[in-house]
C-alpha cells in the first residue's frame, strides 16, 4: 500500500525521494508525489495520480526546484479516488507545511467538520489532508514540528505513519507511527525514513525501528525518537542483511520470475545454521520454552498466502509434535472474541511483517494473554517486533505482488518449527526427525528440477489464455496447494479460478463442470503409506466422465493418471508433507505465464498491494 520516504542530508532530495519510491513501487500503488524544502527556503510539491513515471516524466517537462530536506508518497486509494488532488503530499492552510500519510484516519469525518466550522477549505477528498490542517493548525501554537506532531497524533483514531516538514525547519523531518509502518535508515551526515527498509537500503544498511506510538525526528547529524507525550525513548540500531541488488530484477523479465527461480534458495537459506546432528535447533525460540512442553493449542493467523501456508503447517505440527493446531484468516480471529488459555500459541504468518489484519490479531491475542511467535520474512518488522518470539524465514526482498517464495519459506519455517517442537514435547523420535531433515534438505535440488518444465508450463498457458474459469483439486496437503494455485491464477490473470478439497467434489462442486471445464488435479504420490492417490485418481474419473479437461501434476512415472489427464505435469519424488513444495511451483508459473500471454503486469496486478496496511 502506501510507500512513505523521508530525507534530510546533503545531497539532491528528488534523487534519494524518487530513488526510494522506485524502490517501493512494489508495494502497490495509484499515484504519487513530492514534497521538498528547496535551497532558497521555499516549500515546492509536485504530484500526480498514476504510475511513478507519470510524475518522473513530468518533473523532466517542468523542473522542481531541489533542496536537501524532503518526502515522498505513493498512494493507494482509500478516501477518494486516484487524482492529482487526491495524491499526496498535503498542504497545511498556510501552504507552508507538507504531510503525507499512510493509512486510515477513522475519525476523519469529525475532526473534518471541526476544521470546516473554523473556516479552513480543504483541496482533497481525502482522510490525509486533514492531518494536515490540523498539524499546520497545532504549529502556528508553537513549540515546533514535533510537539505539535505529538499534539495531532492524540486525535487520530485508526491507523496511520504520517511525515512532514515545514519550511521554517528546513533540514528536518517529522514522522509519526500507530500500526502502520516506518523504519530509520541511518546514514553518514544524512538520515532517512521509510515506509520499509527498501526505500533507503541504496544509500545505508544501518536501520533502526520506530515502535508503536511514536514520534521520530531527524537532521542530517541527529535522530530523536519520543512517544506521543514528547519523552525520549532508546531505540536499537540494526544492520539490514538484504543487499541492495537483491531487490532488483537482474536481467530477469519480471520480479516474479525471478521471484519463482529464487525458491531453492528459499528454502535452503530458512534452514541454514538451524540444524544441527540431524535435530532443529531454533534459539530464537528461548522466550518460549517454557510454553512449549506443556503448550495446549496452536493458533495460526495469517491472511492468503501465507494463510495457505499456515494449513500446511497444522498438517506437519499435529502429525509431529501432537498439538491440536488451528489455522484462522487474522480479520476473522480478530473480532470473533477467541477463547485463549495461557499455554495457547498464537502462530502469525507475514511475509511483510506488516499486514494490519494480521498486526491487529496479533495485538488481541496477546491482550487475552496468549503467547505469539511470528514467521516474518522482513527484518525489523512491526509484527515481529510485537511478538514474544520470531523466526524469519530468509527468502530475500519479495517485490512482485503475489507472493511465490515467501510462500515457500514459510512453509519451511513451519516445519522446522513442528521438527523443534517434536524434539522437546518428545512426540517423534530423533531418528524420524533426522529423517524429515533429510528430505526437507532435499528439496531446493527437486525444485531446481520442476522448475526444468518451464517451457512446457508456459505453452500449456498460451493455449488455456481464453479460458473463462480454471477450477483446482487437491486434498490432505494437494487442498491447501489447490487453493494456492486458484488465488495465484486469480490475482495475475484475473480469471475465475476456484480450489477445491477434492472430497468435497460431490457435495457441491461438481455441478460446474461440464464439457471442457479445465480441472488441475493436484495427485499424491501412490507410493507412500496410506496414499490418498486411488482416491484422487477416482475424483479424476469423476471429473472426466463429466467432460473435464484433466491438468494433473503428479510424480515423475505415475501412469495411473495418464488415461484420463489432458496433460500432465511431472514433479519429483518426495514425502506426503513435502509435496506441496514441489506440487506448488507448476500452479506458480501457470499463472505467471497465463497472465503475460494475456499481456498482463504479473508484478503489480490491478487493484492489489504488496503489503495490505490498512484493515
Ligand atoms: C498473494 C499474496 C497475499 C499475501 C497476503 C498476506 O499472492 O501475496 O495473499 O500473502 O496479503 O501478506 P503478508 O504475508 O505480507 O502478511
Amino acid at each position: 500500500m502506501c510507500g512513505i520516504v523521508g530525507y534530510v542530508g546533503s545531497n539532491s532530495s528528488l534523487d534519494v525521494l524518487i530513488g526510494g519510491l522506485r524502490r517501493l513501487e512494489y508495494r502497490g500503488y495509484d499515484s504519487a508525489g513530492v514534497a521538498i524544502i528547496t535551497d532558497d527556503g521555499d516549500l515546492v510539491t509536485r504530484k500526480r495520480a498514476g504510475k511513478l513515471v507519470k510524475l518522473t516524466s513530468d518533473l523532466e517537462h517542468t523542473p522542481l526546484a531541489d533542496g536537501k530536506t524532503g518526502i515522498g508518497h505513493t498512494r493507494w486509494a482509500t478516501h477518494g479516488g486516484p487524482t492529482d488532488g487526491n495524491a499526496h503530499p498535503h498542504l497545511s492552510a498556510d501552504g507552508r507545511l507538507a504531510l503525507i500519510h499512510n493509512g486510515i484516519i477513522e475519525n476523519f469525518a469529525s475532526l473534518r467538520d471541526e476544521l470546516l466550522a473554523e473556516g479552513f477549505t480543504f483541496s482533497s477528498e481525502t482522510d490525509s489532508e486533514v492531518a494536515a490542517k490540523l498539524l499546520g493548525r497545532e504549529y502556528l501554537a508553537g513549540g515546533g514540528l514535533a510537539a505539535a506532531l505529538g499534539r495531532v497524533v492524540v486525535r487520530l483514531e485508526g491507523a496511520f505513519t504520517l511525515l512532514a516538514l515545514h519550511q521554517d525547519e528546513p533540514g528536518v523531518v517529522v514522522g509519526a507511527r500507530r500500526n502502520s509502518p516506518l523504519v530509520i535508515g541511518l546514514g553518514d551526515g544524512e538520515n532517512f525514513l521509510g515506509s520499509d527498509v527498501a526505500a533507503f537500503i541504496e544509500h545505508t544498511s544501518r536501520a533502526m525501528a520506530i515502535g508503536q506510538d511514536q514520534i521520530v525526528t531527524i537532521t542530517p547529524t541527529s535522530v530523536r525518537i519520543t512517544d506521543f507525550a514528547g519523552l525520549d525513548v532508546d531505540a536499537e540500531e540494526y544492520e539490514v542483511l538484504w543487499d541492495a541488488s537483491a531487490s532488483d530484477k537482474g536481467g530477469w523479465s519480471s520480479f516474479m520470475a525471478k521471484e519463482i527461480s529464487e525458491q531453492p534458495d528459499a528454502v535452503a537459506n530458512t534452514m541454514l545454521g538451524r540444524v544441527h546432528d540431524g535435530q532443529v535447533v531454533l534459539s530464537e525460540l528461548a522466550e518460549l520454552e517454557d510454553l512449549l512442553v506443556g503448550i495446549d493449542r496452536i493458533i495460526v493467523l495469517g491472511c492468503g498466502t501465507a494463510s495457505y501456508s499456515g494449513m500446511l503447517g497444522k498438517y506437519a505440527i499435529e502429525k509431529w509434535a501432537k498439538v491440536p493446531v488451528d489455522i484462522e484468516l487474522s480479520h476473522e480471529f480478530r473480532y470473533r472474541d477467541p477463547f485463549l488459555t495461557p499455554n495457547t500459541l498464537v502462530i502469525s504468518i507475514s511475509q511483510s511483517g506488516e499486514t494490519m489484519d494480521t498486526l491487529v490479531a496479533v495485538q488481541e491475542a496477546k491482550a487475552k494473554g496468549a503467547r505469539t511467535l511470528s514467521i516474518c520474512n522482513t527484518q525489523g518488522a512491526t509484527i515481529a517486533r510485537e511478538s514474544d518470539a520470531v523466526i524469519y524465514t530468509h527468502a530475500g526482498p519479495e517485490v512482485a505482488v503475489a507472493s511465490t517464495k515467501a510462500f515457500i519459506a514459510q512453509i519451511t519455517a513451519l516445519y522446522l518449527f513442528g521438527l523443534h517442537l517434536a524434539r522437546v514435547r518428545q512426540t517423534l523420535p530423533a531418528s524420524e526427525i533426522a529423517a524429515a531433515l533429510v528430505e526437507l534438505s532435499a528439496i531446493p535440488g527437486k525444485i531446481a528440477t520442476v522448475l526444468k518444465s518451464k517451457p512446457e508450463i508456459t505453452e500449456l498457458a498460451g493455449w488455456m489464455s481464453d479460458s473463462r474459469a480454471i477450477l483446482f483439486l487437491g486434498r490432505h496437503v494437494g487442498y491447501p496447494v489447490a487453493l494456492e494455485g486458484a488465488l495465484k491464477l486469480k490475482e495475475l490473470a484475473y480469471i475465475h479460478a476456484e480450489g477445491f478439497a477434492a472430497g468435497e467434489l460431490k457435495h457441491g462442486p461438481i455441478a460446474l463442470i461440464e464439457p471442457g471445464q479445465p480441472v488441475f488435479v493436484i495427485v499424491p504420490s501412490p507410493r507412500h503409506p496410506n496414499s490418498l492417490h486411488a482416491k484422487v485418481v477416482s475424483n479424476i474419473q469423476e471429473i472426466k466422465a463429466r467432460g473435464a479437461r484433466v491438468l494433473v501434476i503428479a510424480e515423475e512415472g505415475d501412469a495411473a493418471v495418464l488415461p484420463y489427464a489432458s496433460e500432465v505435469l511431472r514433479i519429483p519424488l518426495a514425502g506426503p508433507l513435502f509435496e506441496p513444495l514441489l506440487t506448488v511451483i507448476p500452479l506458480q508459473i501457470f499463472a505467471m505465464e497465463l497472465a503475460t500471454a494475456k499481456g498482463l503486469d504479473v508484478d503489480q496486478p490491478r487493484n492489489l498491494a504488496k503489503s495490505v496496511t490498512v484493515e
